[in-house]
C-alpha cells in the first residue's frame, strides 16, 4: 500500500496576478472547479491496481496555509493522515524528509509517493498503472522517478538520462544521469541526444530508503529534520515541527540534494497527460478551448478573438479583435501579455518584491 505525500509549499509566481504568496497556485481552482490540491488528493485516493491501495495522504505545507489546506480537504471529505506544517520553507528535500520520518514511525515498510500539489494529469488510469509498476521497483529498493518525453528544451525541469532495463519485462530503466535545471545549451543537447526524459517531479520510494540516501548525501539536513520531528508535537489537526531545528536545515530541493547524487534511481517512462501548469500558456494548453481556440473563465465578452486565455475574477472583461493574448483580471491587478512572452510574468513579481 502506498502513502501519498503531497507537497503544497510553492508560490507559483508565474501565474501572477492570480497566484500570490497568500493564495498560491495549488490552492486555487485553476483548471476545474476544484483546487489543484484537491485534484491531486482525489487522484491519489482509493484503489491503485488489484490489491494495491492508496492510504490517506500526508500533506506538507507552510504554517500560514494550514487552515486553507485543512478546509480544502474537508470539502472533498478527505481525512488526511496528517498535515505537516513547516514553520519556514526549506524547499522540497527537507519537506520530504520530515514526511518520511512521520511515515516510518507508522509503518517501517512505508512506500511513499511524493506528489507536487500543482500538476495536471489528464489520464488518471495511466497514472495509476504507472504507480503500480513503480511500486514494484520501489519495493526492491529503488528511488523511482516518472519520465516525461520532452517536448522542448525547457530549462525549468530536471533531465534524466535513461540506461538499461532494470529487470527483464519491466519498463523501468536505470538512471544514468540526473541533471536538474540545465542551461539552455545543455537542455538542447539533451533533447537532441534523444535518451533523456523530463523529470515529472513525482517520486516513489520507501521512506527508509530516502532517509538512507539523505544520510549519505545530506547528513546535516537529515540531522536537522530528525530533530525537527523529534522536538515537534502533534495536536488535534496538525503535525508541528520544531521551528528552531527545522530552520537550521540547509534549504535545497530533492532534485539537487538527492536525485543528482543517488545511485538508486530508476526512471519509468510515462504517458499520462502530464503538465506542471508552469505558466499561463501551459494553463491555456491543458484546458478545453472553444471553436476559436479561446479559453474563457468568468464574466467575459469576446468578439473576433482567437487563441486567447481570458479570465475575469471580479469585473466584466471585454476583449475585441486580438489573438494569442493572455488577459487576467483580479481585484487589484490586471495582466495583458502575449502568449509567447508569459515566462516574463515572473519578473513582474520580482519587480513588485523589490518595491516592497
Ligand atoms: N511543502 C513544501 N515545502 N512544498 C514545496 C516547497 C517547500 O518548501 N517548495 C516547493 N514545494 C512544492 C511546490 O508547491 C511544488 O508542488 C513541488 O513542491 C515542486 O516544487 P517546485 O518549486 O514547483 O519545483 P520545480 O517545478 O522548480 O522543479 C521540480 O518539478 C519539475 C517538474 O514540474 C523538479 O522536480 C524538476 O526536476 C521537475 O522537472
Ligand atoms: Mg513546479
Amino acid at each position: 500500500n502506498i502513502y501519498p505525500v503531497i507537497l503544497s509549499g510553492g508560490s507559483g509566481t508565474r501565474l501572477w496576478p492570480l497566484s500570490r504568496a497568500v493564495l498560491p497556485k495549488q490552492l486555487l481552482p485553476l483548471v476545474t472547479e476544484h483546487t489543484m490540491l484537491q485534484e491531486t488528493a482525489q487522484r491519489a485516493r482509493g484503489q491503485v491496481a488489484d490489491g494495491v491501495q492508496f492510504m490517506a495522504p500526508l500533506v506538507v505545507c507552510g504554517n500560514e496555509h494550514r487552515f486553507m489546506v485543512a478546509e480544502q480537504l474537508r470539502e472533498i471529505k478527505l481525512e488526511p493522515l496528517g498535515i505537516v506544517l513547516e514553520p519556514v520553507g526549506r524547499n522540497t528535500a527537507p519537506a520530504v524528509a520530515v514526511a518520511a520520518q512521520y511515515l516510518l514511525a507508522i509503518d517501517p515498510e512505508a512506500l511513499m509517493l511524493v506528489l507536487p500539489a500543482d500538476h495536471v494529469i489528464a489520464d488518471v488510469a495511466a497514472f495509476h498503472r504507472a504507480i503500480a509498476e513503480a511500486a514494484v521497483l520501489a519495493e526492491a529498493g529503488a528511488l523511482a522517478t516518472f519520465g516525461i518525453v520532452p517536448a522542448s528544451a525547457e530549462t525549468g525541469y530536471g533531465y534524466i538520462r535513461s540506461g538499461a532495463q532494470v529487470v527483464a519485462g519491466s519498463n523501468g530503466r536505470q538512471v544514468e544521469r540526473f541533471v536538474e535545471k540545465p542551461d539552455l545549451a545543455t537542455a538542447q543537447s539533451f533533447l537532441a541526444a534523444g535518451n533523456y526524459f523530463w523529470n515529472s517531479g513525482m517520486f516513489l520510494f520507501r521512506a527508509a530508503r530516502y532517509l538512507n540516501e539523505l544520510r549519505a548525501y545530506q547528513p546535516a539536513m537529515l540531522a536537522a529534520c530528525e530533530a525537527a520531528v523529534r522536538d515537534g508535537y502533534r495536536d488535534l489537526d496538525f503535525c508541528r515541527l520544531d521551528e528552531k531545528a527545522f530552520a537550521a536545515s540547509p534549504s535545497d530541493s530533492i532534485d539537487y540534494a538527492v536525485m543528482e547524487h543517488t545511485a538508486q534511481a530508476v526512471v519509468l517512462p510515462v504517458s499520462i497527460g502530464w503538465s506542471d501548469v508552469g505558466s499561463w500558456s501551459a494553463l491555456w494548453e491543458v484546458q478545453a478551448s472553444d471553436e476559436n481556440g479561446n479559453v474563457a473563465r468568468g464574466d467575459v465578452y469576446l468578439d473576433g478573438v482567437r487563441n486567447c486565455l481570458v479570465r475575469a475574477e471580479r469585473r466584466l472583461v471585454a476583449v475585441i479583435g486580438v489573438q494569442d493574448l493572455v488577459v487576467v483580471e483580479t481585484d487589484d491587478a490586471v495582466l495583458v501579455a502575449h502568449k509567447d512572452q508569459v515566462q516574463r510574468v515572473k519578473q513582474v513579481v520580482d519587480h513588485l518584491k523589490q518595491q516592497g
